[in-house]
């Protein structure tokens, strides 16, 4: 398998349901929920995730932080039935059936709760797509989360034009030629397209194997 993948229905067997499986979900989504629980504590609210994959991080996610109501969306239809059996799976009331987005575009289509949403996350995405990608995500997530909302960014990303890791380097390099468009940002990039949609970067934190969350908030309360 690629260290990287676009279409989880094209690697691996799905479950007769048709859950598929993500071993990165497995390496990654405990740490992020650390993450997640500090920034998500307390307070009803909405989370919308934006490129879902196999839809395995809302299931988990909604059943530890059950005081939120989670909602999945993917342009892959096979990753959209995924995330609903996942759902269907959990047999949780707090996820909403997942649906068909695409970030780039500047309506996702997606219903917006009436006070705006909690939080918007998006992980290992805007490397493993083109640039137009994360700017439609910054753009839609200006539109879209409540004042006091949090974009949350995970994956790789370099630094003042460096890889933090020389598996980083190693794995920008493999991005760039499957798609000269793809690749992993860098945390200036990301700085410079929050500031053109009002946001700012609040936080970064350090993840296990060379990655970082990103957390983006309303420019209103940067301090
Ligand atoms: C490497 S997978 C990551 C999946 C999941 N977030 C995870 O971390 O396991 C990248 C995902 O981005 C989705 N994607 C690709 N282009 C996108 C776009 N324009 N808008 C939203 N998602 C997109 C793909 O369909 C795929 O599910």
């Amino acid at each position: 398998m690629a260290d990287f993948v676009v279409d989880f229905s094209k690697h691996g067997d799905p479950s007769s349901d048709g859950r598929l499986n993500s071993p990165a979900f497995q390496r990654n989504h405990q740490p992020i929920l650390e993450v997640l629980e500090r920034l998500l504590s307390g307070g009803a609210g909405d989370v919308l995730e934006i490129g879902c994959g196999t839809g395995q991080h809302v299931a988990a996610f909604a059943e530890a932080l059950p005081h939120l109501i989670w909602r999945a969306s993917d342009p892959n239809s096979a990753h959209v039935a995924s995330a609903e059996s996942w759902a269907r799976y959990s047999k949780l009331a707090n996820i909403l059936p997942p649906l068909q987005a695409d970030a780039s575009t500047s309506d996702w289509g997606i219903p917006i709760p009436g006070d705006g949403f909690r939080a918007i996350l998006c992980f290992n995405v805007i490397h493993i797509a083109p640039w137009s990608v994360a700017e439609g995500l910054f753009a839609g997530a200006a539109r879209i989360l409540s004042p006091d909302g949090v974009l949350v960014l995970y994956g790789p990303f370099s630094e003042g034009g460096a890889h933090t890791a020389p598996s980083n380097a190693a794995f920008d390099q493999s991005l760039r030629r499957e798609d000269p468009a793809w690749g992993i940002r860098d945390i200036s990039e990301i700085e410079n397209l929050a500031k053109e949609h009002g946001l700012f970067l609040n936080e970064a934190v350090q993840m296990p194997v060379n990655n970082q969350i990103l957390v983006l908030t309303p420019i209103q309360r940067e301090q």
